[in-house]
């Protein structure tokens, strides 16, 4: 499973790169406003920092607004996936980029069936929101697991990329259903590594090591 961080926050990309886990970053507008910074300018900064697939989302809401966007970040780097929204006009985009050889990932997917017509469509990523169907007493993970059902049924190759990720379990699940990628905030990836049974164990090596005569 790939690791990418959902976030916009160079601070935060650079702490989880020097993991040396991460291969990916996810943003999105909301993602981007709250770095106060100008949207070109932290997506370059981005791709220097991770040499991996970097999203990057289309405001406009039209099919010719969405391939123009489309078209001028995938120009910027070679890494750039550009980022389209689940809707019709987003997926005929989708369609028009993918011939052109853009990597796309289809976001705002709430539904399995929503998840089969961006893979129709030539999506290199789909990305269920786990967190927010969580939120309205859906099952996100249960989503996830009809997209990986489908998409290995028909063999698309359209990755499942897990977002909207909350805590570790979200993580923990889309792994067990084979999902290809997880986004997580960075809060989310350092929980990955913690287990206080961990820390307590590490605690005493460091106690009883104090008795070892030099
Ligand atoms: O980047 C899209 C997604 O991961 C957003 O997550 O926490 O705002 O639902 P969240």
């Amino acid at each position: 499973m790939k690791f990418f961080i959902d976030s916009a926050d160079v601070a935060e990309i650079k702490e989880a790169a020097s993991m040396g886990l991460l291969d990916g970053v996810t943003t999105n507008p909301s993602l981007v406003a709250k770095t106060g910074r100008p949207f070109k300018e932290v997506l370059l900064e981005i791709c220097d920092i991770v040499r991996g697939p970097v999203s990057a989302e289309v405001i406009g809401t039209t099919h010719d607004d969405m391939v123009a966007e489309a078209r001028e970040y995938a120009a910027l780097n070679d890494n750039i996936v550009v980022k389209l929204p689940l809707t019709p006009e987003g997926l005929k985009a989708t369609r028009t980029v993918s011939r052109e050889g853009i990597q796309t990932n289809v976001t705002l997917c709430f539904s399995a069936p929503q998840a089969l017509l961006a893979a129709k469509a030539g999506a290199t990523y789909i990305s269920p929101f786990v967190g927010r169907l969580d939120d309205v007493s859906d099952d996100g993970m249960n989503v996830v697991a009809d997209i990986v059902e489908i998409y290995r049924t028909y063999e698309f190759p359209t990755q499942v990329l897990v977002a909207s990720v909350r805590h570790p379990m979200h993580v923990l699940e889309a792994a067990k259903l084979g999902a290809d990628v997880s986004t997580c905030p960075l809060k989310v990836l350092l929980q990955l590594a913690k287990h206080p049974l961990t820390d307590a164990g590490l605690e005493k090596f460091l106690e009883d090591w104090k008795q070892v005569p030099k």
